[in-house]
């Protein structure tokens, strides 16, 4: 039986037993299926029923749950390709005219039913864009845009017996409100992780209609905050996928070597669904392993066990096939297996130590430009860094795309990952501090099976202060508590000892990491590229230091004396002197000049020169490698030389 309730003009139903309509008005509905009862009155007990009914309906059958690990690996359908889009710089989709959230924006997708009808928008007679990809790159008009888009997709589905639906996004920047069918899934904030809702109970087998509003105005409160020196791109920048999975499946798993042992294999697995009590099996055919565990009632298992492994390492990035299996589903994973640790200022990969000689990326797409998201995109950066002679490289200032993590897996290639803590974040503000934290789950949550990844890094050239301190304090705890396995590092400040020419590295942040992270222009923003030749280098802690950035600016083929800026020759100059001096430091494991190609910045005017682009490059984002590439190479391979890895 159908109840009603009216309040003011407008009614909302919900199903109640015959005992309440004593004192109803009753009637059948227009299709004459239900009888329905009205009650004109307006008391508390109805009012409390509605607002609870207004609150659970809407996400009743929809729901963010958890990131499903390895969706590579599972049943999906891509959603990628042309989206119909409308650009709507006043939020008018989202917000009536008093800025109030409307119940009938663009998400509704309305089509006008008679001739009279007024519906001022129509997605189907809209332009399209392509997803995965920023707006900015794929129309000249779009370039500096900063607002919001609505993208739609239209979508069949045949469903299935026992079978769950989810839709995927490896990101969207920066605030993504997620629709289907007119009912509203849920929020994302944070541009470069992924997310994942529930739609079981939402699809229908024909015409669905997907509608997403991405928002990448910048806020003050926001991670990354109003200042950053790469572009802001927008949209859904990385791919949008269905995932299928049993009604009970493998949602997620952390199968790593134990800390410090090259043995243990331990970790868990976890089940999402109704049947949560089951054995789980993990085989390693290769490595002679199957071994079961039962979960607990809530579909958690703990794992561990001996293994004779071949540890992954940069000359032998070795990937195991492993799956896991449950009666109800089976889900299967390259994982490498190798310990990461430090042993004073030594950073020690499967016990050796190691030097890390890398190289700083953002995720830009070389020659098309625009966010980078896929493997031939990856493919080429991390050729380029090889070609340096690169075993790692830094991924700035924020998650990449997972192509990128999957192929540093493949190639043997260590990473340093990052969320966009970056510059001056709102410290005191415990919503930023709740944001910096979801970023960095999400982070950690997708990647924690790749060997590839060696280091979390929380932050990038934040403020010496006691907020941040404790905002930062309280990201390495998190982040130590879903992973002791890796280093935990960020990139932080160092000062000159008074009226010297030594940096001192004494930033209390050291106390809480593993290793440290410090960038430095001398030769660039400090001085003349000579200047290095003068700077010693001391530092508080017995940890080891990555140089994580340094470097000039140069566009490729600007040439001039080595003292002219803006030329390859100054650029070079500064890169001769800065090696000399990094050779001179001796807790000093690993560089990461800044940076391997030019890349798109909203902060670099200088027209002829940078056209808003930062041309600290060692290439052109053309491919076009400059002479300083070449002091870098170099420097790597008598390193290469030296160390014999
Ligand atoms: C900073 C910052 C980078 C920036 C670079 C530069 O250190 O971390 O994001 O691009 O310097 O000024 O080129």
């Amino acid at each position: 039986m159908l109840f009603l309730i009216r309040f003011g003009g407008r009614a909302w139903a919900a199903k109640t037993s015959s005992k309440d309509e004593g004192s109803a008005k009753c009637r059948k509905d227009s299709n004459r299926r239900n009888r329905v009862c009205v009650r004109t009155s307006g008391n508390m007990k109805s009012l409390v029923l509605l607002i609870f009914l207004l609150a659970v309906i809407p996400y009743a059958r929809a729901q963010q749950i958890e990131l499903i690990a390895n969706t590579d690996g599972r049943k999906v359908v891509s959603l990628d390709g042309q989206w119909k889009t409308i650009i709507d710089p006043y939020e008018s989709g989202y917000y009536d005219y008093r800025y109030q959230p409307s119940t009938n924006g663009y998400f509704k997708d309305a089509k006008p039913k008679t001739k009279s009808d007024l519906i001022e928008y129509d997605f189907d007679t809209s332009a399209s864009l392509n997803v995965p990809g920023d707006w900015n790159t794929q129309e000249e008009r779009l370039l500096f845009y900063e607002g919001t888009i609505w993208y739609k997709k239209a979508f069949d589905y045949q469903r299935k017996e026992n079978a769950r639906l989810f839709i995927y996004f490896g990101a969207a920047n920066y605030i993504a409100d997620v629709y289907l069918n007119g009912q509203k899934l849920g929020r994302h904030e944070g541009g470069f992780t992924p997310f994942n809702f529930e739609i079981t109970n939402l699809v229908r087998d024909a015409n669905n209609s997907l509608i997403v509003k991405v928002d990448n105005k910048r806020r003050r409160d926001a991670v990354p905050t109003l200042i950053t020196d790469w572009w802001n791109y927008g949209g859904l920048t990385r791919e949008v996928k269905l995932v299928e999975t049993p009604a009970t499946f493998v949602q997620d798993y952390f199968i790593q070597l134990q800390k410090g042992s090259r043995q243990r294999i331990s970790g868990w697995v976890k089940l999402n669904g109704a049947k949560l009590d089951q054995k789980i099996t993990v085989r390693i055919p290769e490595a002679k392993i199957s071994k079961s565990f039962t979960a607990d009632a809530k579909g958690y298992a703990e794992i561990s066990f001996n293994a004779d492994l071949t540890l992954w390492s940069p000359d032998n990035p070795k990937l195991y096939e492993v799956s896991i299996e449950v009666e109800t589903d089976r889900i299967q994973d390259q994982i490498g297996f190798r310990t990461i640790e430090t042993r004073g200022s030594e950073i020690l990969l499967n016990g050796q130590p190691i030097f890390l000689r890398g190289v700083c990326i953002h995720e830009e797409a070389p020659f098309r430009g625009g966010r980078a998201y896929s493997r031939e995109d990856a493919r080429i950066l991390l050729g380029w860094a090889k070609e340096l002679g690169s075993n790692f490289v830094r991924l700035a200032h924020y998650p990449h795309n997972e192509s990128m993590i999957r192929e540093a897996d493949r190639l043997g290639i260590m990473v340093w990952s990052e969320i966009p803590v970056y510059w001056t974040i709102l410290w005191e503000n415990p919503a930023t501090l709740e944001n910096a934290r979801n970023q960095l789950t999400e982070m950690i949550a997708r990647d924690r099976n790749r060997a590839a990844i060696i280091i979390w890094s929380m932050a990038n050239e934040t403020p010496l202060g006691d907020a941040r301190l404790s905002f930062l304090k309280k990201l390495i705890e998190h982040a130590r508590t879903m992973d002791n396995s890796r280093l935990i590092s960020a990139a932080m400040e160092r000062h000159y000892v008074d009226n010297t020419t030594t940096q001192m590295i004494d930033d209390p942040l050291g106390e809480y990491v593993d290793v440290f992270g410090c960038n430095e222009y001398v030769g660039w923003y400090d001085g003349l590229p000579e200047k290095a030749d003068r700077v010693e280098w001391t530092m508080k802690y017995q940890k080891p230091l990555i140089m994580s950035e340094f470097g000039a600016e140069a566009p490729y083929g600007h040439h001039g004396d080595s003292l002219t800026r803006w030329t390859e020759e100054y650029q070079q100059n500064v890169y001769q002197h800065q090696v000399s001096m990094l050779k001179r430091i001796p807790f000093l494991r690993g560089t990461c000049p800044w940076i391997l190609m030019d890349f798109r910045s909203p902060r670099r005017p200088l027209s002829g020169i940078q056209d808003f682009h930062n041309r600290k490059g060692l290439i052109s984002d053309r491919g076009e490698k400059k002479k300083a590439f070449y002091v870098m190479q170099s420097y790597y391979r008598e390193l290469q030389k030296g160390s014999q890895n």
